[in-house]
């Protein structure tokens, strides 16, 4: 299948400086040292220009990047180009402005990160579950920038190719082509054939080891964690094979995982080739593996379809959570996927009374200019997004919703999209054939208007009718220990629903009669314990102080952290030991993390 090197004409990106003329990258050759020492890479990124002389002016997104020199053509001693770093913004960092000669095919820019680079997370060996240091990236959604310097929007896509030079004994990992093993030398080299934009750059360096699952899937983690992940991701080739059955070949030739140490501040990234994921994900009975179909489903949906702008979030995230319940359906059946379907649906509630439905950041389509795309990129786009799909479903079937969907990522590959042309291709290849469906479905309502049409279907769960059962039995009085029996079986999504629908108020005593029972405080399952220490600290039950300090010390991912230094806020003597935690935590979150709880942190008394 031919990858296609012309471009559908783009919108303006209100958060690149790039702009949409004809200064185009098309490949990046990408040579950088690693040094744990200083905190910093430093090296040359040479662009390779899409139309040569196209243009006077090649303009690229930078942030707190130091560059040197700009020289023209692809070595770093080529004749050097004028250069000049605009006015810094917070969020956008600077324009880089590039003077191209004519006929400019090529420039290399050397620079250097600053150490406190927003991108990057640099460990040290007692944040991993080893002895040596550790780097990644994270550069969804406007951080490249702070690690390269490019055209960071989602809309321009380019290849690469990079060297990179770590110390000894590390492996280095990208969005790319990537070793197996060792390389005493410490340079590794990598090819990204398919482009790809910018916020799909990545990089992870550390003490790091391989494990094969199928001749195109595996699993890379710190040699500790190896042997739990590839038990947890057994079924990694079957998730494959279900989605290439449902939407189309996977384009990306190999589908590795690699497994984070716990300060990754998502649960999951897709990065090409190499998903990044949470080790909160490791529960020990592979049941928090959705997440792996989700980031999976981005190789479809985001990967290769890809938001034009950040305001068009919900193209990416909205089929891919859509897309990711079909790939749980296949593997294990209507009950389970629909138990993520009444969680996300749950979700999805709660984010539209937090947000409130007079904001517009209800929208499917967003408004983000002007502001950091980070606070506006919501639980909205994905719950929102996979709810109007299923509305779709249930009036055109699964059969053409399917058809529909397959051609549209096989029609759009390596192509932006943004949320007008979707309508419009929605509208020809799906609408059009039924008079009065759009109507019917309000489809203008889910696009730019607030909170859940009333066209959304509602969603049920066979299994946690189970679960309210117990739950009522609890509410009637039954003993926590009677309903041992009937909670045999559940796996972390029915705890996590009887935890959400537990009355409020139980008090310790109940928590603690709960907690002897179910061994909430001593779950090694970080979304039941997620789930539980909110109820513990409404309660006061101190019995679960400590795991929840050690838990908000060890792990990272925002969506649980933020949640929990929430419900400590609110507690009596709360903001005070909210901020005794958050100050011995704080050096093993990433910025992304940092830059949500500082501010929420910093008015604690
Ligand atoms: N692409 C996102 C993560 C992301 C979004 C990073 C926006 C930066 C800006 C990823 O696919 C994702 O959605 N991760 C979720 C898990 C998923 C199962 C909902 C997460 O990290 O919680
Ligand atoms: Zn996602």
């Amino acid at each position: 299948m031919p990858i296609p090197s012309d471009s559908l004409p783009l919108p303006p990106d209100p958060h690149s400086y790039a702009g949409t003329g004809p200064a185009r990258v098309r490949h990046l050759s990408l040579a950088l040292v690693v040094d744990f020492a200083t905190r910093t890479l430093a090296g040359a990124a040479t662009w390779h220009l899409a139309q040569p002389g196209a243009a006077e002016t090649l303009v690229l997104d930078a942030r707190d990047l130091a560059i040197d020199a700009v020289a023209l053509g692809p070595a770093a001693a080529g004749p050097a180009l004028a250069f000049d770093l605009g006015p810094a913004d917070d969020v956008l960092g600077q324009a880089l402005r590039i003077a191209l000669p004519p006929g400019a095919a090529a420039v290399t820019v050397r620079y250097r990160t600053a150490p406190g680079a927003a991108a990057l997370q640099w460990l040290a060996p007692g944040q991993t579950a080893g002895t040596e240091p550790f780097l990644f990236t994270q550069s969804q959604a406007i951080l490249a920038r702070t690690w390269l310097p490019c055209q960071d929007s989602p809309g321009i896509r380019f290849t690469y190719d990079a060297t990179v030079q770590v110390p000894p004994h590390l492996l280095a990992l990208m969005s790319a082509e990537n070793p197996q093993r060792l390389e005493p030398s410490g340079t590794y080299r990598f090819r990204m054939a398919q482009p790809i934009p910018a916020y799909l750059m990545a990089l992870a360096v550390g003490d790091l080891a391989f494990a094969p699952l199928s001749p195109r899937t595996g699993i890379y983690a710190e040699p500790a964690t190896l042997p739990m992940a590839t038990y947890e991701f057994a079924d990694l080739e079957k998730m494959v094979a279900a989605a290439e059955q449902l939407y189309g070949p996977y384009r990306w030739e190999r589908y590795d995982l690699l497994v984070l140490p716990p300060s990754f501040p998502f649960g999951g990234m897709e990065n090409p080739r190499l998903t990044f994921v949470t080790p909160t994900i490791l529960a020990g009975d592979r049941s928090l593996t959705s997440l792996v179909a989700h980031e999976l489903a981005h190789s479809w949906s985001g990967n290769l379809v890809t938001n034009a702008t950040w305001n068009d979030f919900w193209l990416n995230e909205g089929f891919t959570v859509y897309f990711e319940r079909r790939i749980m359906e296949q593997l294990y059946g209507r009950p389970y996927a629909d138990m993520l379907q009444v969680l996300g649906r749950a979700a999805l509630a709660h984010t539209i009374a937090e947000i409130g439905t007079a904001s517009p950041d209800t929208h499917l389509r967003l408004h983000l200019a002007g502001r950091d795309p980070d606070d506006g990129l919501t639980e909205i786009a994905y719950e929102k997004g996979c709810a109007l799909l299923l509305a779709l479903e249930a009036r055109v079937g699964r059969p053409r919703l399917d058809a529909f969907i397959k051609e549209y990522f096989a029609r759009f590959s390596f192509r932006a999209m943004d949320t007008d042309a979707f309508l419009s291709y929605l509208r020809a290849e799906l609408l059009a054939a039924t008079p009065g469906l759009e109507a019917e479905l309000q489809l203008a309502g889910w696009v730019d208007g607030p909170g859940l049409p009333a066209s959304a279907v509602p969603v049920a769960s066979a299994r946690f009718a189970a679960v309210d059962g117990a739950l009522a039995r609890f509410a009637a009085g039954a003993a926590p220990g009677g309903l041992a029996p009937a909670t045999a079986g559940w796996s972390s999504h029915e705890w996590v629903h009887f935890l959400n629908a537990l009355p409020p108020a139980l008090g310790a005593a109940g928590l603690a009669a709960l907690d002897e029972a179910f061994r909430f405080t001593a779950s090694g399952n970080a979304e039941i314990l997620a789930a539980w220490f909110p109820h513990a600290l409404r309660a006061g039950y101190g019995a679960a102080d400590a795991a929840l300090e050690k838990f908000l010390h060890r792990v990272g991912r925002r969506k649980f952290i933020l949640p929990l230094y929430r419900a400590l806020l609110a507690t009596p003597g709360g903001p005070a030991r909210a901020r005794r935690i958050y100050a011995a935590a704080r050096p093993n979150y990433h910025a992304v993390a940092t830059s949500t709880l500082d501010p929420l942190l910093a008015g604690a008394a």
